[in-house]
């Protein structure tokens, strides 16, 4: 979600502005998701690379997951939406950690849409925590070198319990990954919207789905 600080210094507002005007992206994009049967939807938020930033900017994006928590999940449970999260939810502030707990257990039974916010997120920090897990593993006893498949090694990641990414929407017109799920993007397709996130509505979300339905996906195939 890419955008927010140049759609707000494009009218001479502060940052933070623009990432509450992105806060309601959210709304329309989790809408159309389920309109039109997505099952999966994860939310890049909050990098690791993101808490470099000024601390005034960081204090204003945690205040606004805790807002967001509060306002939404009531939303949420209404619309059948799930809520996961992945990344180092140990950094963030305990009273985010708590809600994100909170909003996480009171969604566990839905299942019309699942949302995952990435916090604290850094996709090679999630492959390195997964080898340390491996290594524990191997020292405590049974495991060989051929356990270790892909499968495996996805079951040491965050997202475990989640498809790999069929699409992946990047906004702001930048041609990179980031350090988003570095593993799991291995044959995702990526469709990048030109327009600041506080600006990708709905259209702009059917827009990619129709994009992607373009894609043939070969695999390495033919
Ligand atoms: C939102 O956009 C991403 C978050 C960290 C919440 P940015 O804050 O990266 O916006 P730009 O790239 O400065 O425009
Ligand atoms: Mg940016």
């Amino acid at each position: 979600m890419d955008g927010n600080g140049r759609w707000a210094e494009k009218r001479g507002l502060p940052r933070l502005v623009g990432h509450e005007q992105g806060a309601k992206s959210i709304r329309a994009c989790v809408e159309a998701a389920i309109e039109a049967g997505v099952e999966f939807l994860t939310l890049y938020a909050f990098s690791s690379e993101n808490w470099k930033r000024p601390a005034a900017e960081v204090a204003g994006l945690m205040r606004l997951l805790e807002r967001f928590l509060d306002e939404k999940v009531k939303e949420m449970k209404k619309e059948g939406v799930r809520l996961q999260a992945i990344g180092r939810l140990q950094e963030l502030p305990s009273s985010c950690q708590r809600k994100l707990a909170e909003a996480i257990a009171s969604t566990e039974t839905n299942t019309r849409l699942t949302v995952v916010l990435a916090l604290s997120y850094s996709g090679r920090t999630e492959i390195v925590e997964a080898v340390k897990q491996i290594v524990r593993e191997s020292r405590e006893g049974e495991l060989s070198e051929d356990d270790i498949t892909q499968d495996f090694f996805s079951a040491h990641l965050d997202t475990r319990n989640l498809p790999d990414p069929d699409l992946l929407i990047r906004t702001s017109g930048e041609m990179r990954v980031s350090n988003f799920l570095l593993w799991q993007l291995s044959y995702t397709e990526i469709h990048v919207a030109d327009c600041l996130w506080p600006d990708f509505g709905k259209d702009d979300f059917f827009e990619a789905l129709a994009d992607y339905q373009k894609r043939n996906r070969r695999y390495g195939g033919i």
